[in-house]
């Protein structure tokens, strides 16, 4: 199912692409309110990947420091919170308390202009996959 066609979910230029390290992440914040949607997204080569900011483990925000969800060496997404590690593309977590679970990854692509757009919610209360627990495809 496109996420796309979910209610309340619409595209969002969140950063532009070439303001990304290679690789590198940043994180959006999407909505206004008390409840807006978070998430980052990851630039490998010219592709981009796109996540809600929700570790599968204990739903915490993957970044205690702005912007850092990656390892030092740029090769993995690492929770801050209790050092799970995620495949980069694909969101699979492939080291500690969550393996074989997977981030939410998010529709993106970049446009003409060189924006990076995501699909995601205007709203956290929106993002019903996430707060009913069906995020997690592993
Ligand atoms: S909340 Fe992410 S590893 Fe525990």
């Amino acid at each position: 199912m496109s996420n796309s066609v979910l209610r309340g979910w619409s595209e969002w230029p969140v950063c532009h692409f070439d303001e990304l390290p290679d690789p590198g992440a940043k994180g959006f914040l999407v909505g206004d309110g008390e409840w807006p949607f978070r998430g980052f997204v990851v630039r490998k080569s010219q592709e981009v990947f796109a996540y809600a900011n929700v570790c599968p483990h204990q739903r915490h925000p993957l970044d205690l420091l702005p912007d850092v969800f990656l390892t030092d060496d740029r090769e993995s997404i690492r929770c801050s919170s209790h050092g799970a590690l995620f495949d980069l593309t694909s969101g699979l977590c492939v080291f500690g308390p969550c393996v074989g679970h997977k981030l939410m990854q998010l529709e993106s692509r970049i446009d003409s202009d060189r924006s990076v757009l995501v699909v995601a919610p205007a709203s956290l209360r929106d993002a019903g996959p996430i707060i009913d627990g069906e995020f997690d495809t592993a």
